[in-house]
């Protein structure tokens, strides 16, 4: 008989906990039987101490065999979704899924919120009038059937204890924990179903692990905890350093989305989009080689295949598909306001986490879990790293409908952007890919 104690005392002194030691703790923990307190100092002994990769994929596979799993056998074909740590204007979601759909993916993505600086491919569908994420894992099972995509929220029963350990972690400063960061995702992960994953993890400043050497380590261990599973999984760790496309906040996004699937989109979220989708199409089997499926999800774009996807999946969780031809339906602030640039010069750096912090006080985010969301602000850049700018040329746009936090928005944008005379060459959008059998 384990006591709780015990368990925490061993990480503490930083010894490996037992496959039994660890379900032992998350079935106790998820049935109320070990308290809060308890599950706190754990999560603090593992901050300490680390986890080895066994008892990582362990801390997993408990965690999501403590709550529902999906069975999607009986869809023909193989399921494979897409994960990003999150990061600013980070909308690859609404691109990226639609062209891996189209060429015969079946993609059950269960997505999450926005929270601090980052948004959350949630709040962007909900920004579509009437769309609905909040479906039961039976329209959910159904929508996929259907239409090859669906986007819904975590529901109660899938990794109930993930949700109630990253509530802990959130007010004991013990969320930066790699090993308790990839157990909570790929706990949720591997609760869809899914026969395969394709991992974006970002790094740069307005990521959630800033330095790279992080964003590996994250990606390694998640991809050994994917591996260790059975699923066919591969990790892109790409650049955050500025936002993804030009537009940040939860309707600019859709709109720019909705062009990006026309051709029509800015080249960076359309590129990190094909690459995604392309590793999706691979990680499925549905092509030989990652050139002949990146062929496939480039032409997927090209034909409209993609955006016909997006407009279907909008249809069928009851969102209004004319937004696709008519930007006009989503919502609209008030007002636009811009920031102009200082002096001429290139754009040398893009505070990216200070745009997404100033686009989170316009509304357009959550400082709170509990925050409310107005789904038509937001900011839009009109200058990205390299480009040239003339004295007093408009740098970023913002869409506002709230004046009140907009002198503090205004005062963090004014460290928004670095211009010099000459600007250092861009970093590569897609850093590194990453299989499970490297090291
Ligand atoms: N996202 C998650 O789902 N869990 C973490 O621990 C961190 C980011």
């Amino acid at each position: 008989m384990f006591r709780a104690i015990d368990v925490i005392q061993k990480k503490r002194d930083g010894q490996e906990l037992t496959a039994e030691e660890i379900d032992f703790f998350v079935s106790g923990f998820g049935r109320g039987a070990i308290p809060d307190y308890q599950a706190s100092a754990l999560a603090m002994a593992v901050y300490f101490r680390g986890m080895s990769a066994a008892e990582t994929l362990r801390l997993t596979r408990s965690m999501m065999l403590n709550g529902a799993v999906l069975d999607l056998s009986e869809l023909a074909g193989p399921k494979v979704d897409k994960h990003s740590t999150g990061g600013v204007g980070d909308k690859t979601s609404l691109v990226a899924a639609p062209l891996a759909a189209a060429c015969g993916v079946f993609v059950p993505m269960i997505s999450g919120r926005s929270l601090g600086h980052t948004g959350g491919t949630l709040d962007k569908l909900e920004s579509i009038p009437r769309f609905r994420v909040s479906l039961s894992l039976g329209e959910f099972r159904s929508v996929l059937h259907q239409c090859g995509l669906s986007y819904i929220g975590q529901t109660p029963d899938i990794a109930p204890v993930d949700r109630m350990l990253y509530a802990l972690r959130d007010v004991t400063a013990t969320v930066e924990s790699l090993p308790l960061i990839a157990a909570s995702i790929m706990s949720k992960k591997l609760a869809e179903g899914i026969d395969g994953l394709v991992l974006d993890v970002k790094c740069g400043d307005g990521a959630f692990l800033p330095r790279l050497e992080d964003a590996r380590a994250l990606a390694h261990s998640m991809l050994a905890i994917g591996h260790g599973e059975g699923k066919r999984i591969a990790a892109l760790v790409t650049n955050m350093d500025q936002p993804l496309g030009r537009a940040v906040g939860n309707a600019l996004e859709v709109a720019e989305c909705i062009e990006t699937l026309k051709g029509r989109g800015p080249r960076d979220l359309a590129s990190l989009s094909i690459e995604l989708a392309a590793w999706m199409i691979y990680l499925g089997a549905l092509a030989p080689s990652i050139d002949a499926a990146r062929a496939r999800a480039r032409e997927a774009l090209k034909s409209g295949a993609g955006i016909e996807k997006l407009r279907q999946v909008i249809d069928w969780q009851e969102g209004d598909p004319r937004v696709c031809d008519d930007l006009s339906l989503l919502p609209k602030a008030a007002e636009t306001i811009a920031v102009r640039a200082p002096r001429d010069g290139r754009v040398k750096r893009i505070a990216c986490r200070i745009i997404g912090q100033a686009s989170m006080l316009l509304g357009a985010g959550r400082s709170t879990v509990t925050s409310r969301i107005d789904p038509a602000v937001g900011i839009v850049l009109h200058k990205k790293i390299g480009d040239l700018v003339i004295d007093q040329e408009p740098l970023l746009t913002l869409h506002v409908n709230d004046r009140q936090p907009l002198q503090r928005c205004l005062d963090l944008l004014d460290h928004a952007f670095d211009i010099e005379r000459e600007a250092p060459p861009v970093a590569p959008l897609v850093r590194e890919v990453i299989l499970p059998d490297e090291k």
